[in-house]
């Protein structure tokens, strides 16, 4: 067999952990497979380029961060435009699958990568897919790997800001990253101590905030922010038109408002903390490597079997193939009543509702 691998969209820990276990139950079931390792992504496939991967590649790439394949970013949105060339890019990607006698290509992926492979699996392409990204969003699996590795840096973030926040008196709003989810926020943010969490899925309410900083004994207070947050009073707008109202105001975004905000009506000395990409780099976490091995081998064994057209998902602590098609266009949001946010409540925690 010839199998083709890309990685694509924003990077994780988890990348090559995950193309480790690929390979090795590959190259276990079938002596004579082929890995072409496609380069930056759906761009690498598009431009034809690949290296021919042998066996050693994969050798304990498991701890390291990042991608031995490389990636890139290629909207969806985009994907039927014409490029800089004028070529069909779907075509072009077609094509190289075909020249290169490929059996199946293997994508690891967040949500716009998936509507990609889906794409090519509509076009007859022999397609399997493992979910990958720190925000932990995309639809049908309930854990992804990177998330795990993400919560961990951001967790160390908001312990680290604790000391200083606590010298100064200070207000430290943290912002994590998790595009228009706030898993990542949620479960850091839990796991930190923080006093107010902020997540996308509740619009908060600044005066809900502020009454509740006031009516707090501690000397500082942790604000984990999300960085796709939303503010009741703008809720039914659009994102481009929030972000309208934020640049006439100077501002470069939500958190930063939300830190002026809570500034001008406490008078408390507020700071903005964010780890930003800090977040998808390091080592994976020993809970990341085990989701990165078991959709890895699940992913693999898709292969040999000529299972095609999944994405190897992980439902309570089982591997589930869930059809592409199930997956492409859909998002998975926190849900505002989960019992983890009711009981966060119940300790106190401030959601700005
Ligand atoms: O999807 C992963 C992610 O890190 C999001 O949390 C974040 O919004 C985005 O990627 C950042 O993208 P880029 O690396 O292109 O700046």
């Amino acid at each position: 067999m010839r199998i083709g691998m890309l990685t694509s969209g924003g990077d994780c820990q988890c990348l090559n952990a995950t193309m480790e276990a690929i390979a090795k139950v590959l190259y276990k079931k079938d002596k004579d497979i082929e890995i072409y390792g496609i380069l930056d992504g759906f761009t690498g496939l598009i431009n034809g380029k690949y290296k021919k991967m042998e066996k050693a590649d994969f050798d304990n790439i498991l701890l390291s961060g990042g991608t031995i394949l490389g990636t890139s970013r290629q909207p969806f949105k985009t994907i039927t435009k014409p490029d800089e060339n004028g070529r069909d890019k779907v075509e072009m990607m077609v094509k190289n699958y075909e020249k290169w006698k490929l059996d199946a290509l293997i994508v690891l992926g967040g949500n716009g990568s998936h509507k990609t492979a889906n794409l090519l699996s509509e076009k007859g392409l022999n397609v399997v897919t493992a979910p990958k990204t720190i925000d932990n969003d995309i639809w049908g699996t309930d854990v992804t790997f990177g998330f795990d590795s993400a919560v961990k840096v951001a967790t160390e973030t908001m312990d680290n800001i604790k000391t200083t926040a606590s010298s100064h008196g200070r207000i430290f709003v943290v912002e994590v990253m998790g595009h228009k989810t706030g898993w990542v926020t949620l479960y850091s943010g839990i796991a930190t101590g923080a006093d107010i969490i902020l997540i996308p899925e509740i619009p908060y309410d600044i005066n809900k905030i502020t009454s509740y900083i006031e009516k707090s004994d501690k000397k500082y207070l942790v604000i984990a922010a999300a960085e796709g947050i939303v503010e009741k009073e703008f809720s039914s707008l659009k994102n481009k038109e929030r972000r309208q109202l934020l640049s006439e105001k100077n501002l470069k975004s939500q958190v930063e408002k939300l830190a002026l905000d809570i500034r001008t009506a406490t008078d408390k000395e507020v700071r903005i903390t964010i780890p930003g990409h800090t977040q998808r780099g390091g080592s994976p976490t020993a809970r990341d490597r085990i989701v990165s091995m078991q959709t890895g081998t699940a992913t693999a064994l898709n292969i040999i079997n000529k299972n095609y057209g999944v994405m190897a998902a992980v439902i309570n602590g089982k591997i589930v193939n869930v059809p592409l098609k199930e997956v492409a266009g859909k998002l998975k949001v926190v849900p505002a009543d989960a019992e983890i946010i009711l009981q966060a409540k119940e300790m106190g925690i401030c959601f700005g509702d």
